[in-house]
């Protein structure tokens, strides 16, 4: 390791895990834990723990789990020593130069070059958007009524129409053909050579949460084809993961956010007051934009454009929004296109209006529906409210399906009796409901010696798990069994650290423990251990045999592993098989 262990430990000590997991995810304490949806799975009822006490964290849905290191690492895919970096920073430890790997000084260079890179050319934009150069381009921008300080803002810029403008202006601040091309913002032809990705276009550069430029939208000036152009994913732009207007939006103290679909709505909502506006990048809404912004807002608006594509994709992600029981309320443009065009035409207060009038996603959902069935035919429309009842039953709390069914029934004129009904019947018979952790649980089974070396594995994880929680279990457990009769690698670490604490101090620091791993596999094996809740409550005498259990177990597969490997040492051979009987007495009496 680059860092001495002290150092590390410091970094670890000052970065409390529940402020630096908290401003990624929003934590709920509940008993002595934070609890949350996990931000590495998709789930709908929170298995993902955060212990203060021990300054670990582990989901019991998906196993991810560790320190405030191992966070850092999965959640911005950081090495170790990047980790350790950025805590050290956020707590103002300062550290020693490093050297890197080449590896990961490759990486990290890579990186690092592709953010100055976009910075430069989001510069470079903006620059010549001032210019003559640029006056066709702020002409469209100002007619369709963005002011100087929304262009500021949002740092808009406008790409020369010389298709080796940007190529030769990043040349000459020394960034190579290949880095370039990396980035996205060039393109190289075999013939032809390096040209733009981007030109004579009005440009967007997408910032993310930390206000680093990560990639670019362009609009063509009029009616072109295509309108928008957009940059790929590459090492620092992840398009479903990012959000357009979220730097801004975070800091917004409107309630909610509201999605919409593009750029200059967002740019025109922003102008209008509503700071709180995001778009998607060219994509539909994803997973991992849901779980973005539930770190920001706890409800969200969805003022997609009104025809039947904005529609299509609204119901999308009323959809996604459910699964992450995200409230999601929508907003009605009619009769206008999108958001823009609405604020353009009636302005900011009509806006406000439309807001305060958006209906929740169900009622939403039911008004499409009604659309799809002839109302004036008997059985069609029977049929939509067969489906209204079925969107019903999804509600899940019964107050709120209570209120849901009688507004229903009111709207359509629907017997609310009837209507209830039949949304029980629905609740009852869905097979959607079954809970995915139910398949979770059912493991892969292995073969039969897979089988054991589970189980074996399993023995050893308990046990640990034991000592970790009952540190007093340790002398006793330290005169059995040493390190070396624990059959997995990491296992056996683990134990060693264990005694050496509590020689040490007489207790454990789980958190600490952590420290000595490094890749995600040991993490996850590691926080699994150490987070493992019994949750029953025994008596001494019944703890006192399922720990002797559990040492005999180790020990019997130990000494069987050395008699194995004995050969024909027979002085050895006479001594492990005394060893292998004496086993069988021991017995431990805990308090
Ligand atoms: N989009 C895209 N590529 C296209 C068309 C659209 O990536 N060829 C994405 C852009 O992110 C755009 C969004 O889809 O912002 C919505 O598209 P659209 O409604 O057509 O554009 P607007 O943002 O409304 O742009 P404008 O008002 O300038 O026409
Ligand atoms: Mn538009």
């Amino acid at each position: 390791m680059f860092y001495s262990d002290e150092l590390i430990e410091e970094v670890r000590s000052r970065n409390d895990i529940v402020d630096v997991i908290g401003s990624y995810v929003n934590l709920k304490h509940k008993g002595n834990s934070y609890t949350a949806c996990c931000p590495f799975h998709h789930e709908k009822t929170p298995s993902f723990h955060v212990s203060r006490e021990r300054q670990m964290y582990h989901c019991f849905g998906c196993g991810v789990g560790g320190n405030v290191f191992t966070f850092l690492m999965e959640h911005e895919n950081y090495s170790f020593p990047e980790a350790v970096e950025a805590l050290a920073e956020r707590a103002g430890v300062s550290l020693p130069e490093r050297t890197m790997s080449k590896e990961e000084r490759k990486k990290a260079d890579e990186r690092s070059r592709i953010k100055d890179m976009n910075k430069v050319t989001a510069g470079y934009f903006h620059y010549l958007l001032k210019t003559e150069h640029g006056s066709a381009a702020l002409s469209y921008i100002k007619d369709r009524g963005i002011d100087d300080e929304t262009i500021t803002k949002f740092g808009l810029g406008y790409s020369d129409k010389y298709s080796d403008d940007l190529y030769k202006y990043l040349r000459s601040k020394g960034f190579s053909d290949e880095e370039m091309l990396k980035a996205g913002l060039i393109k190289i032809d075999e013939k032809y050579g390096p040209s733009d990705r981007f030109w004579n276009r009005v440009m967007y550069p997408i910032i993310d949460p930390n206000n680093r430029v990560i990639g670019f939208g362009g609009r063509v000036l009029g009616d072109g084809l295509p309108k928008y152009i957009n940059s790929q994913d590459t090492p620092v732009f992840d398009k479903s993961r990012n959000l357009y207007g979220l730097n801004l939006a975070k800091k917004s103290k409107r309630r909610g956010i509201i999605f919409c679909e593009g750029y200059m709505d967002v740019i025109s909502m922003h102008q209008a007051g509503f700071d709180n506006a995001v778009a998607s990048l060219g994509t539909a809404l994803t997973v991992g934009q849901v779980n973005l912004i539930k770190r920001y807002t706890d409800s969200v608006y969805l003022a997609y454009d009104s025809d039947e594509a904005g529609t299509k994709a609204a119901l999308r992600a009323l959809q996604i929004m459910r699964e992450f029981e995200m409230p999601a309320r929508v907003i009605s443009l009619k009769p206008y296109k999108d958001p823009d065009e609405l604020i353009q035409k009636e302005g900011s207060e009509a806006f406000e209006r439309r807001i305060d009038e958006a209906v929740s996603g169900i009622m939403f959902e039911i008004e499409i529906l009604e659309h799809n069935y002839n109302q004036n035919d008997p059985q069609e429309k029977t049929e939509f409210q067969k489906e209204a009842a079925k969107c019903l039953s999804r509600i899940i709390e019964p107050l709120e399906r209570d209120n849901y069914i009688n507004s229903v029934s009111e709207k359509y004129n629907i017997d609310s009796k009837a209507l209830k009904e039949a949304v029980t019947v629905y609740g009852t018979n869905r097979s959607d409901n079954i809970d995915t952790a139910v398949f979770r649980q059912q493991e892969r089974r292995g073969s039969p010696d897979e089988e054991k070396e589970k189980q074996q594995l399993k023995t050893e994880r308990v046990l640990i798990t034991w000592l970790i929680n009952d540190n007093e279990l340790i002398p006793l457990i330290r005169e059995k069994l040493t390190p070396d009769d624990f059959a997995d690698p990491v296992y056996r670490s683990v134990v060693q650290m264990v005694y050496d604490q509590y020689a040490a101090n007489s207790v454990v620091q789980p958190a600490v423990i952590m420290n000595h791993f490094q890749s995600k596999e040991e993490h996850e094996k590691v926080s699994s251990i150490i987070q493992q809740d019994f949750g029953v409550e025994i008596s001494a005498s019944e703890k006192s045999g399922a720990i002797t259990d559990l040492v005999k177990k180790i020990k019997r597969k130990s000494i069987q592993k050395k008699i194995d490997n004995a050969g024909a040492d027979l002085s050895r051979l006479k001594q492990l098989m005394d060893e292998k009987k004496a086993i069988e007495k021991i017995s431990l009496l805990l308090r």
